[in-house]
């Protein structure tokens, strides 16, 4: 696709009919195209930590990045700036024109399931941050899509809810990071969130998208809506949402052209969506990826060693009592922990890819290693049991299982086969699965393989879908998920509980495993909602059953005999996903009991912690060793067992507050939908604002990461001219080896006419230091985004003429260093 149209000439040329026509996405991801004219398809793709590709299903693999806490986390621009550049390029390889991401909503509970997507609870690091992405992006002619546009902040009935928050909250923690956004990067697109802001959803609110992002921002983009976030016709079209995404369409077709005749719509109005349609087009067509274009892997080493450092930059060390890490090489070590051996990689839902290849802790630890290191369980972490796919074999041998569809149920004998594949994973989310030999809607797939036990053990199945599903191993019935189905949180909320069975397995026995699954009419769950799921959804999962009391004093008992152990703990993409927030804070099953019994164990005890978002860890202060890892993308073991050995000097900081109790935080009060609301009580005291404003410690402020070496922090210098702030500091690595620390400059109003925070983050740098060395540091700061707070009066921020201190530091509760300024007179301003 290398042609660009003349928009203005097509605004002329094309009828109503095809105006209409290019509202509208006619197919998942792919905007549709009128040859006629020459207006070309162009790709969209998803998301905020890779470009996944056109599908769900069997999708082409691709490279994972760490999530968005995780980028977050690394407080680095120039970094993240490459991130973004490389998935651009990551974007080229799947004929990508368009990258769904990155991902700034705000991080008002610890619970949210789409937490971790997002890069910060502050709206300055999430707006800079994410600016950086864009920018990235950009630099090589993709498209960012900045998402969801606004307050979509919590998956409980997300199409649904109305957010209720004042302006000031709306202006000064919502908006504020997509504002930052439009003035540091101009993406390309804007994407609506589902939500309802104070009566009207997002996607239909003109003072959302059309006063906020056009006239006051001046933003000249194009806004789509979210996957089925659409809800109405005129409403959506006036207000400036310019593509229902995907297709085929619910509100425009004929119902759009009868609203333009009959003046619902004013034809200008259908003009500007248009124009701004075909101005993305030609935006798209910069790149010159050409229509259609088969999707390929690019999976270098330079994309590997991109994505490990980035992975080991966003890991913080939050704790290191006696210097317990760097951990030794040589040691005799232990690995314990239901995160070791599998590679928590990404979180669940939109953000979910298939990676080229997912580095396990357990993988990356040995590979660092001079003598293999012991390993046992411990205890579970799955909330669905794992996936079975990677212990599978295909009747020909080949990891993972063979699927075959039919167009007749399994009762029918010598039905034809319509499909086959090999899959590997055992998630099967065939919402955009195509086979043009299924007749139907309704269809059948058999999906088998084979496994020989390593051990005599009952042995646990689990079976979730959206169809019909019945699991039997050698042809015994184990798991039915047909006859009697329970709604439940699966396949983003549109799912079956998962249903178990177990057997008896004899180790060295080959068992067939068999799922025989009908296709999404034959569910009979109540569809609800308006999120459809194409062909359907099936998940196959296993795992031996476990004795948890025998399983911890067994790793209690192996942790005593080791030089050092490793505890890979946390969530993982079951717990942190579309579609559901989090119930509470606490870790999975007996994983608290087995952290405080192996570290009573042994001294020299570390923990690796995994999760997007914060968890409760009662035991903190009895490890002396925690690395907070985040979900890190393909290199994830590989960058954890890189900080854990001091490869890599650890130098990320947290993005978000971790609070002692759930209770303690900010939104507990008010984190779900209540008949149909949710009132952002908190309102601006959101993160660290909340807990400082409280005096209420956190268990981990924001912006706390240590590193293996120390810095001090001296010569502050502030200087103000009219318009902007200078904020210089010297930074000296007073330690024993190289590493970086990050500057953060937080701001506070001496006397403001109203209740302000304690202090705001304004700006930040990360500095790379030799052992002993010393450089200034500048951070520039505008004088009006250092001193605003929004005026709900007068629709505008407002600098109050007052003395500001600022404060410098390297995590919240760590701020030495104070300098002041002045603002001499009042004044308004509104824009970017
Ligand atoms: C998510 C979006 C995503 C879209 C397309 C929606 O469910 O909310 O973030 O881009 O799906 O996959």
């Amino acid at each position: 696709m290398t042609a660009t149209v003349d928009v203005e000439d097509l605004l002329v040329k094309l009828n109503n009919v095809e105006k209409v026509a290019l509202l509208a996405d006619v197919l998942t991801f792919w905007p549709v195209p009128i040859p006629k004219h020459g207006i070309p398809k162009i790709r969209v793709s998803d998301g905020p930590n890779g470009v996944r590709g056109t599908t769900f299903f069997n999708a082409t693999p691709a490279a994972c990045f760490p999530c968005g806490t995780a980028l977050g986390a690394t407080w680095d621009i120039d970094l993240l700036r490459e991130a973004g550049l490389k998935m651009a390029h990551e974007a080229r390889a799947k004929g990508t024109h368009v990258i769904l991401g990155p991902t700034i909503n705000m991080q008002r509970s610890p619970l949210g399931g789409r937490g971790f997507e997002s890069i910060s609870e502050d709206p300055v690091l999430a707006g800079l941050g994410a600016a950086a992405l864009v920018n990235g992006i950009q630099d090589d002619d993709i498209v960012a899509t900045i998402k969801h546009f606004v307050c979509n902040d919590q998956e409980h009935e997300r199409n649904g809810t109305d957010a209720i928050l004042t302006d000031r909250a709306l202006r000064e923690i919502y908006t504020l990071p997509f504002q930052l956004v439009v003035r540091d990067s101009n993406p390309g697109c804007f994407m609506t969130a589902y939500n309802k802001i104070n009566g009207l959803h997002v996607s239909e609110n003109p003072k959302i998208l059309k006063e906020i992002l056009r006239e006051e921002w001046g933003w000249e983009g194009c806004v789509m809506s979210d996957w089925w976030g659409t809800y109405s016709t005129s409403g959506s079209i006036n207000a400036g949402l310019d593509l229902e995404m995907p297709g085929a369409t619910k509100w425009r077709g004929a119902t759009l052209l009868q609203a333009v005749g009959v003046n619902k719509v004013p034809q200008h109005i259908l003009d500007e969506r248009v124009r701004n349609v075909l101005n993305l087009i030609n935006r798209c067509a910069i790149a010159k990826i050409p229509e259609d274009a088969p999707e390929k892997t690019e999976d270098t080493p330079e994309t590997a060693a991109l994505l490990r450092k980035i992975g080991a930059d966003s890991i913080v060390l939050m704790k290191n009592d006696d210097k317990v890490l760097p951990l030794s090489k040589e040691k005799k070590t232990l690995v314990i922990g239901p995160n070791a051996k599998i590679a928590a990689y990404h979180g669940g839902g939109s953000a979910a890819l298939r990676a080229y290849y997912a580095v396990t802790p357990f993988e990356g630890i040995s590979s660092q290693l001079t003598s293999p290191a012991e390993y046992t369980v411990g205890c579970y972490a799955h909330k669905e049991l794992p996936l079975l796919g990677n212990i599978l074999k295909t009747d020909k041998g080949e990891p993972g299982v063979s699927f075959r569809a039919y167009n007749e149920p399994p009762s029918v004998k010598n039905r034809e086969i319509a499909d086959e594949l090999v899959l590997f994973k055992t998630e099967l989310l065939m919402m955009d699965y195509e086979c043009p030999k299924l007749k139907s809607p309704m269809w059948w797939a058999d999906i088998e393989g084979y496994y020989t036990a390593e051990e005599d053990c009952d042995f646990e199945l689990g079976l979730g879908v959206f169809g019909t599903a019945k699991l039997f191993v050698n042809d015994k019935l184990v798991v039915d998920n047909e006859t009697k189905q329970t709604k439940g949180t699966l396949f983003f909320s549109c799912g079956t509980v998962e249903e178990k069975g177990i057997v008896k397995l004899k180790k060295g026995e080959k068992y067939h495993f068999k799922v025989e699954f009908g296709s999404t009419p034959s569910s009979k769950l109540d569809p609800g909602g308006s999120q459809l799921f194409g062909q359907g959804a099936v998940r196959i999962g296993g795992a031996k059953v476990l004795d948890p009391e025998e399983e911890i004093k067994h790793a209690a008992a192996l942790a005593k005999e080791a030089d050092q152990v490793i505890i890979c703990a946390g969530l993982n993409s079951d717990w942190e996903g579309e579609g559901t927030d989090r119930d509470n804070m606490d870790l999975p099953g007996h994983m608290n009991a087995l952290v405080t019994a192996v570290a009573a164990a042994n001294p020299s005890t570390v923990v690796v912690m995994q999760s997007g978002t914060p968890v409760a860890m009662p035991w903190a202060s009895s490890v002396k060793g925690l690395i907070h890892a985040w979900y890190g993308g393909n290199e994830t073991g590989n960058a954890i067992a890189d900080v854990l050995f001091g490869n890599v000097n650890p130098s990320a900081k947290l993005p978000l507050t971790f609070p002692v109790r759930l209770q303690d935080n900010p939104a507990f009060l008010n984190y779900r939908t209540e008949r149909g609301r949710t009132l952002y009580g908190e309102d601006i005291y959101v993160g660290y604002r909340w807990y400082e404003m409280l005096d209420l410690p956190p268990l981990f402020a924001f912006g706390h990461g240590l590193s293996y070496t120390t810095f001090s922090l001296s010569d502050l210098k502030v200087e103000k001219s009219d318009k902007d702030l200078n904020v210089s500091v010297k930074v000296t690595n007073t330690g024993d080896r190289a590493g970086a620390e990050v500057v953060q400059v937080y701001v506070a109003q001496k006397s403001p006419s109203i209740k302000r925070p304690v202090k705001e983050l304004k700006g930040f740098k990360k500095v790379f230091l030799g052992k002993g060395e010393s450089k200034v540091v500048q951070v520039p700061i505008e004088v009006k985004y250092a001193a605003s707070f929004w005026d709900e009066v007068r629709k505008a921020w407002i600098v109050e003429k007052d003395e500001y201190a600022v404060l410098v530091g390297t995590s919240s509760q760590e701020v030495p260093l104070k300098g002041t300024f002045e603002v001499e007179k009042t004044f308004w301003w509104n824009g970017i």
